[in-house]
């Protein structure tokens, strides 16, 4: 039952200061690693969007006690190897980082569970996760070859292995090393690209010994985690819409407290410096498993910029809200090789490019990204999310800046990540 959100907001500006949502990644690893550790571990800052709650759904199926008040949350695990076996399929809804990780956990329990998500997930790629785990010894079967959900794990004795990544993916580098976790031996993971280190960070929280040097992760199986507190950051990928729409709807100051500025997860603060931005990045706690930050933004102009190599992995969820800020800079933004965005919660250079043109951007598509030509100045049109999250509230900011009202199907899909969007929109609106 999705329904037609209509913005029209006549170009007001955006001004005051908010707390965007727990990190997602965070939250999900959060859940993940308190349920294998044995014992009492507490969350603060937890992001309530629905991925992070099928996550917890999912180990509550297997026996752990998980309360949820508010943005804390308290584990009582019995511990990974004291897990029941489901008596139901784990359903992970719209998450891929759940059906990934969860994947890699699985495969070194002695349980037998099946996986299944929404239409979404049963469309994204598994073998990515599912091969090196079988190279472990994992006992994974899946639909088309073991290619897609619904999919079946039966847990068996794992081996480590010393895998390259053909692609840079942190859900196939974590998923990894949590299979490791059970694994006889020394698991190593090499990167040619880094993504981001949230598994790593977290495990070393949590007690566990792992080397991370030159794109090499090492990492000893048999280790028991201890439970322990963990305490979320903002989402950087969340604030990303914020800091676009600061950048670019005249008039507009928007202060973040609290964000999650990992090195791994914060290109998009040297996209906006680069393209001329007026963006105040005041780092907090540099010491914490996570380093924040207060982060302000004001409006400026701005200038086109290429954007590729290296730093994609470290932006790759913020490119649909980077598009439509390239949309107002002056000049031809470039995008390469980004051909990852083709198989997240939908194809996001398609989505991304066939939205924008809707709106009059001058976009088109390239086999592994896109290029932007502007300043150009958006109008009205009736878009679609493609049940996406990031679609969706990528269309909600460009209606800051349209000429003319932005109808927008399926806006429920922001709940995945960002449940109170619409209300921060709200709050700065009105200061
Ligand atoms: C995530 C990793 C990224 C990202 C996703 C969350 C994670 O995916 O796009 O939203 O939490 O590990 P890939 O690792 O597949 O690139």
């Amino acid at each position: 039952m999705s329904s037609t959100t209509s913005l029209d907001y006549n170009n007001a500006s955006l001004n005051g200061t908010i707390t965007v949502p727990g990190d997602k990644s965070i939250s999900h690893r959060s859940v993940m690693f308190g349920s294998i550790a044995q014992g009492k571990t507490t969350i603060s800052g937890f992001l309530l969007g629905e991925d992070c709650l099928s996550t917890i759904d999912c180990f509550r199926k297997l026996g752990v006690d998980i309360q949820v008040e508010g943005t804390n949350v308290t584990i009582l695990s019995p511990g990974m190897d004291n897990w029941e076996e489901p008596k139901e399929v784990l359903y992970t809804g719209n998450s891929g980082t759940t059906t990934r990780l969860m994947l890699g956990i699985l495969s070194g329990t002695t349980l037998h569970t099946i996986m299944t998500g929404d239409a979404s997930i049963g469309r994204r790629p598994m073998r990515r996760v599912a091969d090196p785990l079988r190279l472990m010894g994992a006992k994974i079967a899946g639909r088309e070859n073991g290619q897609f959900t619904p999919l079946a794990v039966q847990g068996s004795k794992l081996k480590a292995i010393d895998y390259t990544m053909p692609v840079a993916s942190a859900q196939v580098k974590s998923a990894i090393l949590l299979a490791g976790l059970r694994a006889e031996g020394t698991t190593i993971v090499r990167e040619k690209e880094v993504s981001r280190d949230h598994t790593e960070r977290m495990l070393k929280q949590f007690g566990a010994t792992i080397e991370v040097a030159d794109g090499v992760v090492a990492f000893e199986g048999g280790q028991q985690l201890q439970a322990t507190h963990v305490n979320v950051p903002g989402d950087i990928s969340s604030a990303a819409f914020f800091l676009v729409a600061g950048a670019i709807v005249p008039g507009s100051e928007i202060v973040m407290e609290n964000v999650g500025v990992n090195p791994t997860r914060a290109g998009i603060l040297e996209v906006l410096e680069k393209m001329g931005a007026d963006l105040s990045v005041a780092l907090a706690d540099e010491t914490a498993a996570e380093p924040t930050a207060t982060l302000t933004i004001r409006t400026s102009n701005l200038k086109a910029t290429i954007i590729e190599g290296e730093i994609i992995p470290r932006l790759i969820d913020e490119i649909p809200i980077i598009a439509l800020l390239a949309t107002q800079a002056e000049g031809t933004t470039i995008i390469r090789d980004a051909e990852e965005l083709k198989v997240k919660e939908t194809d996001r250079i398609t989505a991304v490019v066939t939205e924008l043109q809707k709106l009059g951007a001058d976009i088109e598509a390239t086999e592994d990204g896109m290029i932007i030509h502007g300043p150009t100045k958006l109008h009205g049109a009736r878009l679609k999310s493609y049940g996406d999250h990031r679609i969706g509230m990528m269309s909600a900011i460009a209606a800051l800046i349209s000429t003319s009202l932005i109808e927008i199907d399926d806006t429920e899909c922001i709940a995945v990540s960002y449940p109170t969007f619409f209300e921060h929109v709200e709050t700065l609106l009105n200061k």
